[in-house]
């Protein structure tokens, strides 16, 4: 089990592919949370050092509303890196193998993930990992999307597992390109294909055909249970295999939703992200007070701060502790390399 000072670890909720998932007890401030820890066989210097940087990554996307916030972060008693969010009861992946979302939950769900995956890539942040398993909802029913720039911890190695690959675009999965803005959106495209049909658009689980399904876009592309033709384009664009026909950008393919929902006369689904280095301008009805970002340059944001972000010192004391955590590897590479000469020299 997991201990890190201040929690108590209750179960497991969960693992993925470098992970586990956990839910705890924070002693200060009192409540219940999820925490996830790098498994101890994926600890590498490589490893801990992409952490803290994905760490510096999330702490720049703000507090968009539709992206899960973390709360803490640093290394457990046994050196796990690890980070706390907030504990969410529903998650998408499992919410679908009950029921799937009909049209006006689908339309909100993708113009909000559209919303959040909007604000990173204007940050210049990917996903790389957008799959109903990192989206839930909050207690309060909000959509949240999770695990931000993770997957980049473990890049190459987690690739090589088959898990994600399901939701992966055929140019990364065939390693001709690197994961771009592009392969986030047909990400999405995927995503929403399962959230409207319960399952994922690639049914097999052997990895080479699975690869040279996803590689010829080869899949049900008719997906019946009542969706609207308009809804499919949607997904049948933004998963074409081909980049040049692929939506660009995610602002067309959020646009689009919001086209559909307009036409069916559904309400309106808030957006956060319209203009990220001015004043953003908020869709829908009710208020949303946007965190006040001081813009230094155009690349480089500085964002206040609330008591549930990592602050800069807390990730100077991140990077600290993993300073730490190396020299303390090489001490006990010392120690045990003085032990093997010192108990050689006594043999001989
Ligand atoms: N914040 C959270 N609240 C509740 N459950 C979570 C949370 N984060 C992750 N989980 C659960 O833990 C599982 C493992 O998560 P993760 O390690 O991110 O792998 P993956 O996203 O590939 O499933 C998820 O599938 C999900 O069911
Ligand atoms: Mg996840």
């Amino acid at each position: 089990m997991l201990t890190i000072a201040g929690y108590t670890a209750i179960r497991k909720i969960g693992t993925g592919g470098f992970a586990d998932v956990y839910l705890c007890r924070q002693e200060n401030p009192s409540r219940m949370v999820a925490v996830k820890a790098i498994k101890s066989e994926m600890l590498q210097d490589k490893v801990l050092n992409l952490f803290v940087k994905e760490i510096k990554l999330l702490a720049q996307l703000g507090d968009h509303p539709h992206i899960m916030k973390v709360y803490d972060s640093g290394l457990s008693l046994n050196g796990r890196p690890y980070c706390a969010m907030e504990y969410c009861e529903r998650v998408l992946s499992n919410v679908i193998k009950r029921q799937v979302l009909d049209t006006a939950q689908l339309l909100d769900v993708g113009i909000s993930l559209c919303d959040a995956v909007k604000l990173s890539h204007d940050a210049g942040i990917l996903h790389r990992d957008i799959k109903p398993s990192n989206l839930m909802y909050s207690s309060y029913g909000q959509l949240l999307l999770s695990d931000f720039g993770i997957a980049r911890v473990l890049d190459d190695d987690y690739f090589s597992t088959a898990m994600s690959k399901h939701w992966s675009a055929p140019e990364v999965v065939s390693r001709k390109s690197e994961a771009t803005k592009q392969s986030d959106i047909y990400s999405i495209g995927t995503t929403l294909y399962a959230l409207c049909t319960g399952h994922n658009p690639f049914a097999e689980d052997d990895t080479r055909k699975l690869q040279s399904s996803i590689i010829n876009g080869k899949y049900d592309k008719t997906i019946t249970s009542g969706i609207p033709v308009s809804i499919r384009n949607i997904i049948n664009k933004a998963m074409n295999k081909n980049i040049d026909i692929r939506y660009k950008a995610v602002s067309e393919i959020l646009e689009d939703l919001q086209k559909v929902q307009v036409s069916l006369g559904l309400p309106p689904t808030k957006t956060y992200t319209d203009d990220l280095y001015g004043h953003p301008q908020i869709h829908g009805t009710s208020e949303y007070s946007f965190p006040d970002y001081s813009v230094g340059t155009n690349t480089q944001r500085d964002y206040k701060t609330s008591s549930s972000r990592l602050s800069t010192a807390h990730i100077q004391e991140l990077e600290e502790q993993a300073e730490q955590v190396k020299k303390q590897k090489a001490i006990i590479v010392g120690l045990v390399v003085l032990l093997v000469i010192f108990t050689g020299a006594l043999l001989f």
